[in-house]
């Protein structure tokens, strides 16, 4: 039987993913958002490039939970984007009104489903969604280090002159200006980056990294990234469906891993059928344990603001 993937938001992330999970052939997609006519319009859009990509599933659009009924994914995306000036708490409060909303209807007619958030700031959203929907830890994650991680890759293959797929770097911690790139690990095809790029340079591709939803938000002012992020939801997305057991870095609720608790941030995940099987912990230096101390610092002052 074909898998069934709902996408809650329209809007660019939405959609883009809406579009991804198609080209990947995930199953049957229902965009569901509460402005009348947008998912309908995108989805048949959407639907009418079969002929030429020859898509197996099927889309529709709508605006009633009781189309997402039975899904096996999640996708969370409805909320505010950033604009210039903008940071991602800047979002928070209406955001936490949106997704515990899009949490609970969607968990009353998909009890069983995996969730995958990820409207800003995540690393919140994703409690948020998580309090509201009663869901188990393992069938909750929000998407935040596979993106952040592929811009890692992008910017460190760029500088190195390599293809990016050949680039394994890992961004932990939060979603935001803290967020984790870790240069110890990160290496082309086992050639570790400190051996092949300046530390100067280092230091510069973290940076973009960390910057690197801001610097889209400046180019198009009207809002932020989608094409990747959508990506990355749907990689996420794939990986459950398929019990595939990839790993991935993304935001899990952590119980003692890595020294933390009781805090949804992102680290290493193996991702098959049971959602989150099994979370990577590994020996952190002094340096990254203090740089995702401030991770968690401000991952904790985000969830205080949900009241949660
Ligand atoms: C970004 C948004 C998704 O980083 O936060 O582009």
């Amino acid at each position: 039987m074909k898998k069934k993937i709902t996408i809650i938001g329209a809007g660019n992330v939405g959609a883009t993913a809406a579009h991804w999970a198609l080209v990947r052939k995930l199953g049957n997609i229902v965009l569901l958002d509460v402005m009348e006519g947008v998912p309908q319009g995108k989805a048949l859009d959407l639907w009418q490039s079969g002929p030429l990509d020859s898509y197996p599933g099927s889309i529709i659009g709508s605006n009633d939970y009781a189309d997402s009924a039975n899904s096996d994914v999640v996708i969370i995306s409805a909320g505010l984007a950033r604009k210039p000036g903008m940071s991602r708490d800047d979002l928070l409060a209406k955001n936490v009104a949106i997704v515990k909303s899009c949490a609970e209807e969607a968990v009353k007619h998909s009890p069983d489903c995996f969730m995958i958030v990820v409207t800003n700031p995540i690393d919140a959203m994703v409690h948020t969604a998580f309090k509201v929907s009663g869901l188990p830890k393992e069938r909750i994650i929000g998407m935040a280090g596979v993106l952040d991680s592929a811009r890692y890759r992008t910017f460190l293959a760029e500088a190195i002159g390599v293809a990016p797929a050949d680039v394994n770097a890992l961004v932990m911690g939060i979603h935001g200006d803290k967020m984790l790139p870790m240069v110890r690990l990160a290496n082309v095809s086992g050639v570790p980056i400190t051996e092949l790029l300046s530390e100067e340079k280092i230091a510069e591709v973290v940076k973009r990294t960390q910057m690197g939803g801001i610097e889209i938000v400046n180019h198009l002012k009207t809002g932020s990234a989608f094409y990747t992020p959508g990506l990355a939801a749907v990689e996420m997305a794939e990986a459950v469906l398929t019990d595939s057991k990839r790993v991935m870095p993304c935001a899990t609720c952590l119980d003692g891993e890595f020294g933390i608790s009781g805090y949804f941030l992102g680290v290493p995940v193996v991702l098959g059928d049971k959602g989150v099987e099994r979370i990577l912990e590994f020996s952190l230096t002094e340096e990254e344990k203090t740089a995702l101390e401030q991770s968690v610092e401000a991952v904790s002052a985000q969830m205080e603001a949900t009241g949660l």
